[in-house]
């Protein structure tokens, strides 16, 4: 099939602990959901990113894609993590085509890898703050051999990468269709998944600070199989329904009052840091996503900790969707796994 150049690709969001898909249909005022799915993978398929069971990913992406009666084959994907370095930095104006040619040198002193093991990319942010001869420029550093693996998977799957996107970016791009936002105030998007977090502090549409961490609902996971002799499996069942599924549901309590607490330091602490970089610029509003948004008692330690509003991300309040396909209980209920996926199939072939 030849694709027009308006043609939005399918999102693969491929976590460590599940698989989420997602089709919209755009048209100049209207995103329609078209289909929206989620899989499981198997334990340690997915760890710190690197893809160790090629064949057992391969095969819960054609099966959700056959689950979701999903046909088109490119896709957008995206990574995050180790392999991944962003950040933004400071350079002589010069036009783009100067920037393209001298960027890798630039880069070079930046990149905590060898220059020639990373595919580079980047963007103008615009003029900096500190001189009107200098600019901000966001870069963005992916391991070769990480883009390979992922290239190698998706064809695995039968399908097409044509875009390799960054979690972050992706996560950024969907929150900015949620509508009911406010421009003043400083946003911190926090996507807590099962095997990292990721932090990306906003003013309106310009990020003033990416980190990423491992931290994640592996942590609980983890404490409850050692707390329980249980396999990974049975852990997730446990956290997912205590009362229902632990031999004591308050040593989960415990667990999960644990972490969260861990969780709540870290997040304090890159908060810190930004505010003493950006002479005490406060962030006022938190926007949870991620497996973690779940954890019980999270987000109001984050309110109390932070003095910040905190909610879970709505991220299908910008789109149009059939509610007799996709109920209000069932988007509230996987809207804080699906903001990836959605961020990713708002991009287009042509993209860059
Ligand atoms: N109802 C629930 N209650 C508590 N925890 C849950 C619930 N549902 C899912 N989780 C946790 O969230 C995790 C999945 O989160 P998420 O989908 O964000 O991870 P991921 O995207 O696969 O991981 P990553 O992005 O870190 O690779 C599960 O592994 C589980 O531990
Ligand atoms: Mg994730």
């Amino acid at each position: 099939m030849v694709l027009s150049k308006k043609d939005h690709l399918v999102g693969l969001d491929i976590g460590s602990s599940s698989i989420k898909v997602a089709e919209l249909q755009i048209s100049r005022n209207k995103k329609i959901l078209k289909k929206f799915g989620m899989e499981p993978l198997i334990p340690g398929a997915i760890v710190e990113g690197r893809i160790m069971d090629m064949e057992a990913v391969a095969k819960t992406i054609r099966t959700l894609f056959r689950s979701q009666k999903i046909r088109k084959k490119d896709v957008a994907i995206s990574t995050g993590g180790h392999s991944v370095v962003i950040k933004t930095i400071n350079t002589v104006k010069m036009p783009e085509k100067d920037l393209q040619e001298s960027i890798v040198a630039e880069a070079e002193q930046y990149i905590p890898y060898d220059i020639e093991d990373v595919n580079i990319d980047y963007q103008i942010l615009g003029e900096s703050q500190f001189s009107p001869d200098q600019m901000n420029v966001l870069l963005v550093a992916v391991k070769k051999d990480l883009v390979a693996e992922y290239m190698d998977l998706t064809a695995n799957a039968g399908l097409n990468a044509k875009i390799i996107d960054v979690d972050t970016f992706a996560l950024q791009n969907i929150y900015e269709t949620v509508p009911g936002q406010d421009p003043d105030d400083i946003t911190l998007l926090l996507d807590v998944g099962a095997s990292k977090t990721s932090l990306n502090i906003l003013k309106e549409s310009t990020s003033m600070m990416m980190r990423d961490n491992d931290s994640g609902t592996h942590q609980i996971v983890e404490q409850i199989c050692s707390r329980f002799e249980t396999d990974v499996q049975e852990a997730e069942k446990i956290l997912q329904d205590p009362e229902e599924n632990a031999p004591d549901p308050e040593v989960v309590a415990q667990i999960l009052d644990d972490v969260a607490n861990i969780w709540c330091s870290e997040i304090c602490e890159v908060i810190n840091t930004f505010q003493s970089n950006t002479n005490d610029t406060r962030v006022t509003k938190v926007v949870l996503s991620g497996g973690g948004s779940y954890i019980p008692g999270f987000a109001d330690k984050l309110t109390s900790e932070l003095s910040a509003k905190v909610v879970t991300i709505s991220p299908f309040a910008g789109l149009h969707l059939n509610e007799k396909k996709f109920s209000a209980a069932f988007t509230s209920r996987v809207g804080p796994r699906a903001p990836i996926a959605l961020g990713l199939a708002l991009r287009r072939v042509d993209d860059k």
